[in-house]
């Protein structure tokens, strides 16, 4: 009997009070940095975002995510076999983040890790999970995507600080005997890995080179809009389904113009695109579980319906999962 990964419930958490264009403009005026709301809103279609207080962890935030998607499951943490979480802003170099949700929600025993692929990694991940529930070896696995990205932004760059947010968002997914996830499509070109970087390392208890997010925006934009047609294509290919057939597109919530760039190259009409960017900016690898909590919680996301799960960034990395809800 074939065995799928199907979600069984979702949970996000996003760190204290909005933050909106306006506030931040007065901020980043108080240090020189001129910017407008008009501007964010105009190139990003971003109007607010959620900001960490100092103190606040990727670990924090990921565990109470992971307590509401328990919550919607209706499972315990005792009943967790794996937990993966997605970051590029873990709390430290080790113990994996993975490891601290594991103690922080009280699950224990089971394989804890992190999967680190940017913007991609909860599609990374969710896929890894899939691979090992669809092999037998998990039933209930702890997939989240969890970022506090503030910690590396360069304050004093406009060109990007404006962009991010804080957050996290989980899933639980079990083994089933019904789908559940379809497909998934992973890929990495890392060629391009100075388009997209945060180039510092520790080195003897100091902090090298430059540990700010960089990034060639108009490339990114560009590379963005093209992966995210091509894998969502593949995926529907693998599984024998038509762009028709998704009743839901969840792309990496980076910028609006992406979002709307990629529902015209598919051929999907903008209506089934959930847009979370606006209201949590971008998130990186919390994007994508923000939005699908958002969609599942206000009831837009009905079981049986198709979605695809999209992430794209730094590495050069993307993918893809389509699933059956
Ligand atoms: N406020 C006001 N002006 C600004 C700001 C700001 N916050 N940031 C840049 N500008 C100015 C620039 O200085 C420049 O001025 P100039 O023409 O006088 O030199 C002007 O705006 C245009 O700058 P560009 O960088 O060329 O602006 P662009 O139209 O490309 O928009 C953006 C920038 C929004 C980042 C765009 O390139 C984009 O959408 N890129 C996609 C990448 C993205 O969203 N990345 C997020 C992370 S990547 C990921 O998650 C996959």
């Amino acid at each position: 009997m074939e065995m799928y990964s199907r979600v069984v419930g979702t949970g996000r958490a996003l760190p204290g009070q909005p933050v909106s264009n306006a506030a931040l403009v007065d901020r980043l005026a108080k240090s020189g940095i001129e910017t407008s709301d008009a501007w964010i809103r105009e190139r990003t279609g971003i109007s607010q975002r959620y900001i960490a207080a100092e103190g606040v962890s990727s670990s924090d935030l990921a565990a109470e995510a992971a307590q509401h998607a328990l919550h919607a499951a209706g499972l315990s943490a005792a009943q967790l076999e794996m937990i993966i979480v997605a970051t590029s802003t873990p709390d430290m170099i080790f113990p994996s983040t993975a490891c601290l949700v594991q103690k922080k929600i009280g699950a224990s025993g089971g394989p804890a890790f992190d999967v680190q692929a940017v913007c991609s990694g909860f599609a990374y991940a969710m896929a890894t999970a899939d691979l090992f529930i669809k092999s037998g070896k998990v039933r209930n696995a702890l997939v989240v995507g969890a970022e506090v990205f503030s910690g590396i932004l360069d304050w004093t760059d406009r060109g990007t600080c404006v962009l991010f947010g804080d957050g996290a968002g989980a899933v639980v997914l079990t083994a089933d005997q019904q789908p559940g996830v379809l497909g998934h499509r992973l890929h990495a070109r890392g060629e391009f890995e100075n388009i997209l970087r945060t180039p510092g390392s520790v080195s003897h208890g100091k902090a090298t080179g430059h540990p700010f997010l960089t990034m060639d925006g108009q490339s990114v934009f560009k590379l963005a809009v093209q992966v995210l047609d091509s894998v969502a294509r593949e995926v529907l290919a693998d599984v024998g389904d038509q762009v028709s057939d998704i009743d839901w597109l969840i792309p990496h919530q980076a910028n609006v113009r992406i979002l709307s760039a990629t529902a015209k190259r598919l051929g999907i009409d903008e209506s089934k695109v959930i847009v979370t960017v606006d209201q949590h900016a971008n998130t990186s690898a919390a994007s994508v579980p923000l939005a699908l909590d958002v969609a599942v919680r206000d009831g837009r996301i009905q079981p049986g319906q198709r979605l695809m799960l999209q992430g794209v960034g730094g590495g050069f990395t993307w993918g893809a999962v389509y699933l059956r809800y």
